[in-house]
């Protein structure tokens, strides 16, 4: 890219930033500049500005779902997590507007604070709005596509868009917007008990904390369950709970995490992803596909 001192995008931004505490898993090397807007008008702005300057980019919420090279990157990174906003719209009182860079923690506290319930099903999941929508998060208590109505987008060519929910908008871990920059989600709730939720959310959070090591560093699950089982349970009935290389370990609480113990690299976690594939697929002949997404200078041989 044009060299990133020379850059000016318009709003906040810095050079030479290292990534790794931007992801739940705790990996990620440098990148040359990273653009950090404040809102949507911003978001657009900056986009225009790269783009304009022929600056390649991608964007980070809040890297829940991400495995980045510690090696680093050559590209850009436009950085959501500081478009936090969430309030509610229109007459039934029921529909809430969240910004692109608000954590769904935030956002299901705010929910439950305000009586609005349907959305403490993203209970115990990190990452932001943006991320949550184009990679339509969830699980067994329902998924965000559930909730949603409308999304704003700045689409591949620059285009600012607010499109209602279709049935094809949304697929299991994956929408339509994977290209694009998802600028707001619009969610419709229902009337609630704040106490109700609230037990509702804590429920979900002891269930989820039983089975995943979610006080550990980790990308969440690293692969889709195939569509006849799950991809934890066929990693733990190959034995590969409790593997180690280097400092990256299939954990021993559920096979689809794997967990940064400290100091992993990316590498370890290449390994270990690349080992649970092949032993899963020679066993059963399950080609486990991954869910995680993975930022690399160069391909990367999974
Ligand atoms: N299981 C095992 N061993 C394991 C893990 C699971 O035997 O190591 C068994 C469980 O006992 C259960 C079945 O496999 O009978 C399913 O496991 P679990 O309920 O833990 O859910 P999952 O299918 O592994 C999915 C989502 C999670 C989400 C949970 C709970 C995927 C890939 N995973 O996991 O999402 O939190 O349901 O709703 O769809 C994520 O996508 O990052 C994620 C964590």
């Amino acid at each position: 890219m044009t060299n990133a001192m020379q850059l000016r995008p318009p709003c906040p931004f810095q050079t030479d930033v290292e990534l790794a505490n931007k992801t739940t898993m705790g990996v990620g090397g440098k990148v040359p500049l990273l653009v950090e807007p404040r809102n949507a008008e911003e978001v657009v702005a900056a986009v225009n500005y790269l783009r304009a300057e022929g600056v390649p980019f991608r964007t980070l919420g809040g890297g829940a779902n991400l495995l980045i090279d510690d090696a680093g990157l050559d590209d850009a990174v436009l950085l959501t997590e500081r478009s936090q906003f969430c309030q509610r719209e229109g007459e039934s009182g029921l529909a809430l507007r969240v910004s692109c860079g608000m954590p769904i923690p935030t956002f299901v506290q705010r929910a439950c604070d305000m009586g609005l319930a349907g959305a403490e099903c993203l209970v115990g999941i990190p990452g932001s709005m943006g991320g949550a929508t184009a990679m339509n998060a969830g699980g067994r208590h329902g998924w965000l596509s559930h909730i949603v109505t409308r999304v704003k987008v700045l689409t591949h060519d620059g285009a600012v868009e607010e499109l209602a929910k279709t049935d094809s908008m949304f697929a299991y871990r994956s929408s339509m917007f994977t290209d694009s920059v998802v600028l707001e989600t619009v969610v419709e709730l229902a009337p609630g008990d704040p106490a109700v939720i609230r037990a509702k959310r804590t429920e979900i959070l002891k269930e989820k904390g039983a089975a995943q090591p979610l006080k550990q560093k980790s990308a969440g699950c690293i692969f889709k369950n195939p569509t006849d089982g799950s991809a934890g349970k066929l990693i733990e009935r190959a034995g590969l709970k409790g593997l180690r290389i280097g400092a990256a370990e299939i954990s021993p609480k559920h096979g689809n995490f794997i967990v940064n113990l400290g100091g992993a690299s990316f590498q370890d976690i290449a390994a270990l992803i690349r080992e649970a594939r092949r032993v899963v697929f020679e066993e059963f002949g399950t080609r486990l596909e991954r869910e995680v997404k993975s930022w690399t200078r160069d391909a990367v041989d999974w």
